[in-house]
């Protein structure tokens, strides 16, 4: 079907017409399978009627008409069952004795299990959670607007339906952008997911990772993986071990576990040869062909000695439990986070219980759970205990509405900025006293600090002081990228502002950007692109401010691979190379628009062997995922190849 560009003068369309053209392209789009407009358009189109009718029914009743409610029963057709738990090698040696073949191992996410299904028009048809295992919840709507989840799938001629089950997680990255307003990962994504509004569900910026296929005609899980990979999922990261390297591999990730931006709690092995997973079978718990090698939880038992209530710089006071010292991963811990007001309400939290506190990953100890109540309750203050300002109760949260004037949201913003723009120096006690005393309230103010202003203070030398000015003075001008991300606009993270910087390339076209230009870039969507350029919006005056003291350069496109031959193609180079250093050779592979990859996995094109010098585990480690190898004279050929298909190129 073809589609058709917008007719001239739409924009000028009111929201009733605008209404209307949204809820008959969405029909033409989910119900018909035949859309006559790019999804670039439709999004143009849904983002006006926002504008001119923020409130209009058709915004909410997106996406396929069909007679799935969020939170209806759905009965999962195959149970999603368990798994079953080693703790030790031996353990698993015992259970990867009972069937033939190699092992897929995998990290196992601590997320929420999801079940996608597909009808035969490859449409996503229905996403359930797995509840009892039997009947789940249906969470279509907000599955549907999950980046990384295929909304459609080109389903081969031998499937009329498709189910893939896996993970859906809360990047960690993500979460540290979301700032203490949630419990843990998990929790967020599991709220994240029953959502009523699948605008705010869209805004967390959930993730999906694919660990299985159901049904279909794969003979091994490395199969399964490659079709989910080649339907659009992203498969969770597996690999083919050997029995000799379960404890090796397990290893891997206890070790890798801070640097991976998702929370995992075990690693999973699978037989990898479907027939022998057959034979194998399943208790009505769990299957006998897989097991979590279980990560060892960090949690222990304390008592919560007092709250006390930190402010944000978004102005959100977070509850934050002192406990009697307990120690967690090697550390003595004595504070947790109780993640917001809500939470302490639901878990019916009060002083002096017993509580286990928990420590995965990289994020801080939290409340895990109420093991034994307490006596004293536990109220949030009247006032914001920086500014004394009275608090707001938003749902969950408690909130100083005095973004301007409150210290403690001051001294959040200042560090923010010095972190992102990389001045040191101004730590947390520095930023309290200089708030405090009246030198610093704005990153605007940093520029107009002085040695002899700061050398008031005490304990601040000349030394230290001219050091803070020299470091200020660094940030002087700074890359777009850099400047966008330190405003502190919440959801202007790293890659967002980068995303930002690389497509409008000035900071002032960012400026001048309107929602509807941001909902197209890569993992923006219409909310994100709404309150992103809110976000600005109300940063005016701070970064009018900035830039009396700021140049801010223009970012760099990216380099425009779009037509070079390489593209989606990927080359690990190994051994020794004869003809050209390994560096020259990367270079040619992005040259010609290909990646330079660091190391071998499924999704690599090829591995390079070297004519010089023997190639090690990279070669072995390649031929068991069948990654094709080719010698250095192949990839010479290539690049002749390549080169002589560039237009203009040829000699
Ligand atoms: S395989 C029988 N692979 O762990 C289920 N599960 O306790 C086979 N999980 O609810 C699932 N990461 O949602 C598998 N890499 C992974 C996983 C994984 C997380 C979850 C899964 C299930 C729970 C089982």
């Amino acid at each position: 079907m073809a589609l058709n560009p917008l007719p001239a003068g739409w924009e000028g369309w009111d929201a009733d017409r605008l209404a209307a053209e949204v809820a008959e392209h969405n029909r033409r789009y989910w119900d018909d399978a035949e859309p006559t407009i790019s999804d670039y358009d439709y999004d143009r189109l849904v983002e006006a009627l926002r504008r001119a009718a923020p409130d209009h029914p058709v915004l909410s009743a997106m996406g396929p008409s069909a007679d799935n409610n969020p939170g209806d029963p759905v009965v999962h057709a195959h149970p999603m069952l368990s798994l079953d738990k080693a703790y030790d090698e031996e353990t698993l040696q015992k259970w990867a004795a009972k069937f033939e073949g190699d092992l897929v191992m995998t990290p196992k996410i601590d997320g929420v299990a999801c079940s996608i299904r597909y009808g035969a028009d490859g449409r996503l048809s229905v996403a359930a959670t797995r509840g009892s295992g039997t009947v789940g919840e249906d969470i279509t709507q907000n599955v549907l607007r999950i980046a990384n989840v295929p909304k459609r799938v080109e389903l081969p001629s031998d499937l009329d339906a498709l189910e893939v089950r896996g993970e859906v997680y809360l990047p960690l990255t993500r979460f540290a952008e979301l700032a203490g307003q949630f419990a843990n990962p998990r929790n967020t994504a599991a709220g994240a997911l029953k959502q009523k509004d699948p605008d705010r569900s869209a805004a967390m910026g959930l993730r999906f990772f694919a660990y299985d296929v159901v049904g279909g005609t794969a003979a091994t899980e490395l199969d399964k993986f490659q079709n989910a990979t080649r339907w659009g999922f992203e498969p969770v990261e597996h690999r083919l071990v050997t029995r000799e390297e379960v404890q090796s591999g397990y290893e891997e990730y206890v070790a890798r576990r801070d640097a991976l931006d998702f929370e995992i709690d075990g690693v999973v092995f699978k037989a990898n040869d479907l027939a022998e997973q057959d034979r194998l079978g399943a208790t009505a718990h769990h299957p006998r062909y897989a097991i979590a090698y279980k990560l060892q939880g960090d949690s222990a038992t304390t008592t919560l000695e007092d709250v006390e209530w930190s402010v944000s710089r978004t102005g959100a006071l977070t509850p934050v439990g002192i406990v009697a010292p307990v120690s967690l991963s090697g550390a003595t811990v004595t504070r947790i986070s109780l993640h917001n007001w809500g939470l302490v309400q639901q878990k019916e939290l009060t002083i002096g219980a017993t509580v286990a506190a928990m420590r995965r990953g990289g994020v801080i100890p939290y409340l895990e759970a109420v093991v034994e109540p307490g006596e004293g309750a536990i109220t949030p203050p009247e006032r914001c205990p920086s500014c004394g300002t009275a608090v707001e109760i938003q749902g969950d949260f408690v909130v100083c509405p005095n973004s301007l004037g409150c210290p403690a949201q001051s001294v959040g913003i200042l560090g923010h900025y010095a972190k992102v723009t990389d001045i040191e120096g101004f730590g947390q006690v520095w930023l309290d006293t200089l708030v405090e005393g009246g030198v610093l309230q704005s990153p605007v103010d940093y520029y107009t600090l002085s040695a002899d202003a700061l050398m008031r203070f005490d304990r601040m030398g000349e030394t230290l002081a001219s050091k803070l000015v020299a470091q200020v003075d660094a940030t002087r001008t700074q890359p777009l990228a850099t400047f966008l991300r330190a405003l502190g606009v919440p959801d202007l993270g790293k890659t967002a502002s980068k995303t930002l910087a690389e497509h409008f390339l000035s900071l002032e076209k960012v400026r001048a950007a309107t929602p509807a230009e941001l909902v197209p870039l890569p993992k923006f969507g219409d909310l994100l692109a709404a309150r992103v350029v809110d976000g600005l919006a109300q940063r005016a005056e701070l970064i009018d401010g900035l830039l009396a003291h700021v140049t801010v350069e223009d970012a760099e496109p990216p380099p425009d691979t779009a037509g070079l031959p390489w593209v989606g193609q990927s080359f690990l180079f190994t051994g020794t190379l004869e003809a050209m250093k390994r560096g020259d050779a990367q270079a040619i592979v992005k040259e010609l628009g290909g990646i330079a990859a660091s190391g071998v996995s499924r999704s690599l094109s090829y591995l390079v062997v070297g004519n010089k010098g023997k190639a090690g585990s990279k070669l072995t480690k390649a031929e068991k995922l069948g990654v094709p190898v080719i010698s250095e004279d192949e990839f010479l050929d290539k690049v002749d190849e390549a080169r002589g298909a560039i237009p203009g190129d040829v000699e």
